[in-house]
């Protein structure tokens, strides 16, 4: 079956879904949208869509099953709420909204109109958050324990002309990258019960090197340093460390520690990458063999395509499982905020969301 989509937002991250999706003939882009006309139909030209425009044709159009949300994190509640309001699917970038009131306004609608909402992050639907998940499925670290995981992009205006935003609200290594490392962990580990947090700015402004700056300085308004400790709901523990002030560091990204052994995982910011496994009774670690197929290997120019999120919420109209669902982003976005709301309050947040782990997609 065809499902015909919609593109909203051609920024930066459009093409990198145009590229992605021409790995799923069924899924045809037939319109892409943008308050910036000329720059949505210089992405249709490059990519061979016939149709561009504004938000309201695209939505009008009867013909759009799905529309993909490319717009900016601060609008992603208004657009995908007009969107399923339309009566479209919608599968929206993350993070989900930037805010618990928007997303549970847009989870709402979900619940009110005929189409479904999914979101990113879905990189945890690659070969290697598969193969993790597989791991942990198999026992192969035998009972959970514990687990951590570190953030640490800190060099935004070594490379961005202009990176203020990273440094407000809605930024910060929590928001702008967290959601890649906490969907692997629900992945593996399940919904996490309660958040306890310290929080703080690194320093009041950044100055900015990039040699093709548009600015010299910017000032930060967001916690750009925050130590987390997650309480799963199985028992196991999270040690949590996202800072954009780590120049430098020799810690992993994630790891996983179970009674029998350890798993350390890829950099869940790709599809793909080796998932190394050492048990007790290993002198070596090994590369596990991944259990799905590749979709953008790291190292290749495929490696920052997007599309299994979109291909996912196509199989989930057609009754397959929906595994980067609006619950699930829902419940990262939950934990995301409870860093913060933690040590803002000085006490652990207990998480009202709930997710369950999402369906695996290796055969069981
Ligand atoms: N750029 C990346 O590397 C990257 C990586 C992962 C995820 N994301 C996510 O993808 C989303 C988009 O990021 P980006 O970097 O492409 O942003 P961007 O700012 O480059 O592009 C956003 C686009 O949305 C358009 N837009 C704004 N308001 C609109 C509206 N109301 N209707 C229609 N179009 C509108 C803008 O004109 C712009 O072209 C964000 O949620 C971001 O978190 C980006």
């Amino acid at each position: 079956m065809t499902i015909n989509i919609g593109i909203v937002g051609a920024g930066n991250i459009s093409a990198r879904y145009m590229q992605g999706l021409q790995n799923f003939p069924e899924l045809s882009v037939k319109y892409i949208a943008d308050v910036d006309h000329d720059r949505a139909a210089a992405l249709a030209t490059e990519f061979s869509v016939t149709a561009s425009g504004g938000t309201g044709a695209l939505l009008a159009d009867e013909g759009i099953d799905v529309v993909i949300n490319l717009t900016p994190p601060n609008l992603h509640a208004s657009t995908v709420i007009q969107a399923l309001e339309a009566g479209k699917s919608v599968y929206v970038e993350k993070p989900l909204a930037t805010n618990r009131e928007d997303a549970l306004l847009m989870l709402k609608a979900e619940r009110e109109n005929p189409g479904i909402l999914g979101s990113a992050p879905d990189t945890f639907l690659g070969s290697a958050g598969q193969t993790a998940r597989h791991a942990m499925d198999a026992g192969l670290i035998g009972t959970p324990i514990g687990a951590s995981a570190f953030v640490r992009s800190s060099r935004a205006e070594t490379w961005h002309p202009n990176p203020g935003f990273l440094f407000e609200q809605g930024g910060g290594p929590v928001m702008d990258m967290g959601p890649y490392y906490i969907a692997a962990l629900v992945n593996c580990l399940g919904p996490i019960r309660r958040v306890s947090a310290e929080a703080r700015i690194g320093s009041p402004t950044r100055t900015v090197t990039a040699p093709d700056r548009t600015v010299d300085e910017v000032p930060v308004s967001v916690n750009t340093h925050a130590s987390a400790v997650f309480s799963f709901e199985s028992g196991a523990i999270g040690t949590i460390l996202m800072s954009f002030d780590v120049w430098d560091t020799t810690l992993p990204r994630i790891e996983i520690y179970g009674t029998e052994g350890t798993l350390s995982l890829n950099d869940p910011n790709t599809f793909d990458g080796d998932v190394r496994l050492k048990r007790r009774e290993h002198s070596e670690w090994q590369v596990l063999e991944p259990v799905t197929p590749l979709f953008g290997a790291v190292g290749t120019s495929e490696q920052h395509r997007r599309g299994l999120g979109v291909n996912d919420l196509a199989g989930a109209l057609s009754g397959h499982p929906h595994r980067a669902n609006s619950a699930f982003a829902f419940h990262v976005l939950d934990a995301m905020l409870a860093i913060d709301e933690s040590a803002a309050a000085g006490q652990p947040i207990v998480l009202e969301s709930r997710a369950e782990r999402p369906a695996p997609l290796f055969p069981s």
